[in-house]
């Protein structure tokens, strides 16, 4: 495998797509997560995929979505934070994300069918990034246990929804689920349970731990510097003073949350959820004297740019400024990746992130219980014991 570093490596593998390089996954990881033998061929899987991608999270969707994630946002910190004097937030916005994903996804907000998904896909998501040894005791035997009852749970809700639709022909459902049961392929002809359910699968997969851990890292850094949390709280309160008390947030409120998310971009900056992404080459080429044959494996690097003196001076620093104006050089700041495979749920990821941080910082002022928390990075940035946090709530 060959490991491209820097912003000309990040260049080169985004702007190559297709023509060199194309995306490539282990067999480890789809083994755990998608049916086999299914009649499921990749390229209409893809197609699938791109279509559905392009409808649910382009700005127009996300606009229907986002009251549903601030309500849930509210119901989540109501029921799982506001009894609590401490609370861990990696697991708890893990919960969340999950939760918001049904809701969105699949249209499921019974807790007790979430709960039968969430914990095998958790089974499943902690072992897909371990040695793809299959035997009893394994983290990744696990792993595949647990990614089949997540396939056997889902395809349950397929099935139900599908007999649902059915019987009531005018639904006025607006889940991604419901919306993908009902459309057609090219040849006219709807598309099976099986290439659903892996595309379903392959959104829960991709949002689910890079999206929590997003939020832990930004909830870690303002608990932690109390003048960048006087920052965000100043214009979260603006944007709250602006409205009545129940009043959900508007998409208008989201584009005011200008510091927010340059506070979120530089916790992104310096624990990025998603450490790179693999790359199958297409054809021989060579790249800085290296010749790199035909069906070679790639990886770009996000710590390679991110962490550079050059492109963010001072780089352990951390500082939401750097964002300001035209913010740092192309294809130097990358978490969701670029060109033609970049992340598809980037916009989701901001409104979840920014939506979170809105309901967290009006109700809570936060303080870390272990000051100096170790991170690790196993697939994404994960603080060892969870965050826990002291909560100090404003007086009202
Ligand atoms: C902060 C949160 C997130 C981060 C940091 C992140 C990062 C990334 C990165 C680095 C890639 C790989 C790009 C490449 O191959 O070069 C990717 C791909 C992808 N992401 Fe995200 N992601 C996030 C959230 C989400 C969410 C919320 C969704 C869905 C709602 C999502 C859906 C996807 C999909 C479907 C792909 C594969 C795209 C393709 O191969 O064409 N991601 N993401």
């Amino acid at each position: 495998m060959a490991v491209f570093c820097g912003a000309k490596g990040n260049k080169f593998l985004f702007t190559n797509e297709y023509k060199l390089v194309t995306s490539w996954w282990p067999k480890s990881m789809k083994k755990v997560f998608i049916f086999q033998n299914s009649d499921t061929n990749f390229k209409q899987v893809s197609a699938l995929k791109r279509s559905f991608h392009h409808d649910i999270l382009k700005p127009e969707a996300l606009k229907q979505y986002l009251p549903v994630m601030d309500v849930l946002s509210r119901e989540h910190l109501e029921r799982e934070w506001t009894p609590n004097a401490v609370v861990k937030v990696f697991p708890l916005s893990k919960k969340y994300t999950f939760e918001l994903a049904c809701r969105i996804f699949l249209g499921v907000v019974d807790l007790e069918v979430i709960k039968r998904l969430v914990d095998p896909f958790t089974l499943a998501n902690e072992g897909v990034f371990s040695v793809p040894i299959d035997l009893p005791g394994t983290a990744y035997n696990r792993a595949i246990k647990g990614g089949k009852v997540v396939r056997q749970e889902l395809m349950k809700i397929i099935k139900d929804r599908r007999k649902e639709l059915m019987e009531k022909n005018n639904t006025e459902r607006t889940d991604l689920l419901s919306k993908m049961l009902i459309a057609t392929n090219e040849n006219g002809q709807f598309y099976s349970e099986m290439q659903i359910s892996n595309n379903i699968i392959g959104l829960l997969v991709a949002s689910f731990d890079t999206t929590s851990s997003a939020v832990t890292s930004v909830l870690n850094y303002i608990a932690e510097l109390p003048d960048i949390y006087k920052e965000v709280l100043k214009e979260q309160l603006e944007i709250a003073k602006s409205k009545g008390p129940d009043e959900l947030l508007t998409w208008e409120d989201i584009e005011k949350m200008k510091y927010s998310w340059n506070v979120a971009r530089e916790s992104l900056r310096l624990m990025p959820p998603a450490q790179g992404s693999f790359r199958e080459t297409i054809t021989e080429f060579t790249y800085a004297g290296f010749t790199i044959p035909k069906g070679w494996k790639t990886f770009w690097t996000v710590h390679s740019s991110h962490k550079n003196p050059e492109y963010f001076p001072e780089p352990e620093k951390f500082d939401p400024s750097r964002f300001e104006g035209s913010g740092p050089p192309p294809y130097t700041f990358v978490p969701f990746g670029g060109g033609p495979r970049m992340c598809p749920g980037k916009e989701y990821a901001r409104l979840q992130v920014l939506v979170f941080m809105h309901n967290v910082v009006r109700r809570f002022k936060l303080e870390k219980v272990i000051p100096n928390e170790k991170v690790v990075f196993h697939g994404s940035a994960k603080p060892v014991h969870g965050l826990p946090v002291r909560l100090h709530p404003h007086r009202k």
